[in-house]
């Protein structure tokens, strides 16, 4: 039996009106492509498949670390549902992607990581959404400055169809179209991460 990612590439989606949407939210949305109910039933799928993993190592010594900020929520469902017999502790790792004034940059700023935990221990990063895939590696070859035992992934959404740089990623919860989403802790210029259900923003919302 497959622990894959869910694809929603050719999914028909969900139209606003069949889900509550925040009014103020509404006008810019497109369609809701997931709800929170389907977001929390595959989290609880994802948070299995850590567990067993794991589990199915010697000697783990579990650092989860929440790549702020779009990751908040997905961290705090999904780690109090991994269940693996070994310590669990918990960090946060703040990248994002020197924008301003530079379109496309590659360039990522990693901050806020607690290097004195990495030694020796298996960290799990915990992201919101892989795109080109940038973001993730800078997180990464960062991490691995500080000799953790392993390294491991996991991903809320994906979107693999855009990736430019090739990176391992043990567990993915939904593989999605290559449009800009915003909910469930996802931003677009720190609005709309209140939004319950995962939707994609309109063309306009986006250039406003
Ligand atoms: P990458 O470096 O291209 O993989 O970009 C990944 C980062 O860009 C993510 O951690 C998000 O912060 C942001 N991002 C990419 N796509 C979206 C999206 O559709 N909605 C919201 N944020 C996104
Ligand atoms: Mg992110």
């Amino acid at each position: 039996m497959s622990s894959g990612p869910i694809d929603l590439r050719d999914r028909e989606p969900y139209t606003l009106d069949q889900f509550r949407v925040n009014n103020e939210h509404k006008d810019d949305l497109e369609y809701v492509l997931l709800s929170e109910g389907e977001i929390e039933s595959r989290v609880s799928g994802l948070a299995a498949a850590i567990t067993r993993e794991y589990d199915s190592r010697e000697n783990v010594d579990l650092y989860a670390n929440c790549v702020l900020k779009g990751a908040m929520r997905f961290f705090g469902a999904l780690i109090p549902r991994i269940e693996v017999r070994a310590p669990v502790s918990e960090g946060v790792i703040r990248a994002s992607r020197y924008r301003a004034g530079k379109p496309g940059s590659k360039e990522t700023e990693v901050r806020w990581l607690d290097r004195d935990l990495i030694e020796g221990r298996d960290i799990l990063v915990v992201e919101d959404i892989i795109d080109e895939g940038y973001t993730l590696q800078a997180v990464i070859d960062h991490l691995e400055e500080y000799n953790p035992q392993s390294i491991e992934v996991a991903t809320l959404f994906d979107k693999v169809s855009n990736r430019k740089i090739e990176i391992d990623v043990k567990f993915t919860g939904f593989t999605i179209p290559d449009e800009f989403v915003v909910g469930y802790g996802l931003d677009y210029d720190e609005r709309y991460r209140n939004l319950r259900h995962l939707a994609v923003l309109t063309e306009e919302a986006r250039n406003a």
